[in-house]
């Protein structure tokens, strides 16, 4: 099949939700992927965070295959072996007890919000309305599904669907003095990403993400982060709150969490888990042997894994901000680890740059209008990073010169006309 054929037919069957890049992709290994003519690329996306080991690793491969032999499902009403032993490593490398697993990161922020008025009830002890109030981030992104939606902090996500779920009130994120105004006894929950991601790649300040966690243990409320786009080994650590020093109460996960199969988690501690009682909550698919097989693959490998992001995460970011010095176009350049972003002075160039490169055979994202977003697999290597590098500078610079020509056209055309208007006068 053809990129010609696929698309005609997507374009008459499938409902219009997504504006694709025009790439057929038929196979991938490592960092690249192939279009069907073998045009071979470089991802520095993998596939929104999810390809953290890349594609088609060896490891995971050979677990998929031995898994899919076995037992692939069996719904929740049944124990399988897999379930318990993946728990035991995302509670021991969260600081977490416990945790629930659905399919992907909306469903385990649903579950999160769940969770966070569930506990506000069971704690209702002398009798008044329990608390309910959630309070979410401006420029957050939590998913799609009408919990998400009614927490997301943008506008254009949300607009189309109203009215969403009632009791969410939103902080300009990092405003420590609103955080402060607008909690109260009434909140149950204070809900934030912990690098916002497709808000464009927007970490935490330390004082705001204190604050809220002091706020939710003084009166009894939740800090729950979304750490769907930035945990599990992303920012070279296993999370990022932990370069913080923040515990929070519930934190959710999915993307990169079983290398492509659907899998997303909760996780929480022992006293907010007790609030949940068996008929609660539930998924048919969530947490099946096949996906829980290959996460405990997975978790094995991150852990391996997470000097080499920091490092090569580092190594990126020096470049990039190198880039900054040299590009009046660039704005500013931010992220941790192997989350990382550039920001560009328009649209228009994030456009630009991010088609350019495609055509040249790497991925990169667009998000947030201005923003260019890297999440590359973990497994991403500084000459990788060079030849990123070297394509963000030329395309930059041709957008520079292209710019500066059709200024001086412009200047010529509008001095041409001053002097004929001298010449009228
Ligand atoms: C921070 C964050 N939360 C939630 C989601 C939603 O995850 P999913 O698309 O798996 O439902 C995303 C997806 O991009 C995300 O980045």
């Amino acid at each position: 099949m053809s990129l010609a054929s696929v698309s005609r037919m997507e374009a008459k069957l499938l409902l219009p939700t997504y504006e694709r890049q025009p790439v057929l992709f038929v196979r991938g290994r490592g960092v690249y992927l192939w279009d069907p003519e073998g045009k071979r690329y470089l991802d520095f996306l993998s596939g929104i965070g999810v390809n953290a080991l890349g594609h088609n690793h060896p490891v995971i491969q050979a677990t998929i295959k031995r898994q899919a032999s076995r037992l692939i499902h069996i719904s929740n009403l049944f124990f399988h072996e897999y379930q318990a032993e993946l728990a035991r490593l995302l509670t021991e490398i969260s600081g977490l007890d416990r945790a629930f697993f659905c399919n992907s990161g909306t469903e385990a922020w649903e579950g999160a919000l769940k969770l966070a008025r569930a506990f506000a009830q069971a704690n209702n002890k002398n009798g008044s309305k329990p608390k309910w109030r959630i309070l979410a981030m401006n420029n957050s992104f939590h998913g799609r599904t009408f919990g998400a939606l009614a927490t997301t902090g943008q506008p254009k996500y949300r607009a189309p669907f109203v009215p969403l779920m009632p009791g969410v009130s939103f902080v300009k994120f990092n405003d420590v003095e609103e955080l402060q105004r607008k909690f109260d006894s009434s909140v149950c929950a204070v809900c934030i990403e912990t690098i916002q991601g497709e808000g464009g790649i927007c970490p935490v300040d330390p004082e705001f993400l204190k604050l809220a966690s002091r706020l939710t243990k003084e009166s009894g409320a939740l800090l729950v982060l979304d750490e769907i786009q930035s945990g599990l080994g992303r920012t070279g650590r296993h999370f990022a709150y932990q370069h913080y020093g923040v515990l929070p109460d519930i934190v959710t996960v999915a993307k990169p969490l079983a290398c492509g199969l659907p899998l997303g988690a909760i996780l929480t501690t022992e006293r907010v888990a007790t609030c949940f009682h068996p008929g609660m909550h539930g998924t048919t698919f969530g947490g099946g042997p096949l996906a829980c097989a290959v996460a405990i693959e997975f978790l094995r490998e991150e852990k391996k894994l997470l000097k080499h992001v920091r490092a090569v995460g580092e190594y990126f970011q020096g470049a990039l901000k190198a880039l900054d010095k040299k590009h009046k176009s660039i704005q500013d350049v931010r992220g941790a680890g192997l989350m990382l972003a550039m920001e560009l002075d328009s649209a228009e160039l994030a456009k630009a740059v991010a088609r350019q490169l495609l055509q040249q055979g790497i991925i990169i994202n667009r998000t947030h209008e201005t923003v260019l977003r890297f999440l590359p697999p973990f497994i991403i290597q500084k000459k990788h990073v060079d030849q990123l590098i070297k394509a963000l500078d030329a395309a930059l610079h041709n957008h520079a010169e292209t710019t500066k020509s059709e200024s001086a056209k412009e200047e010529k055309t509008s001095s041409r006309g001053r002097k004929g208007n001298h010449a009228h006068a």
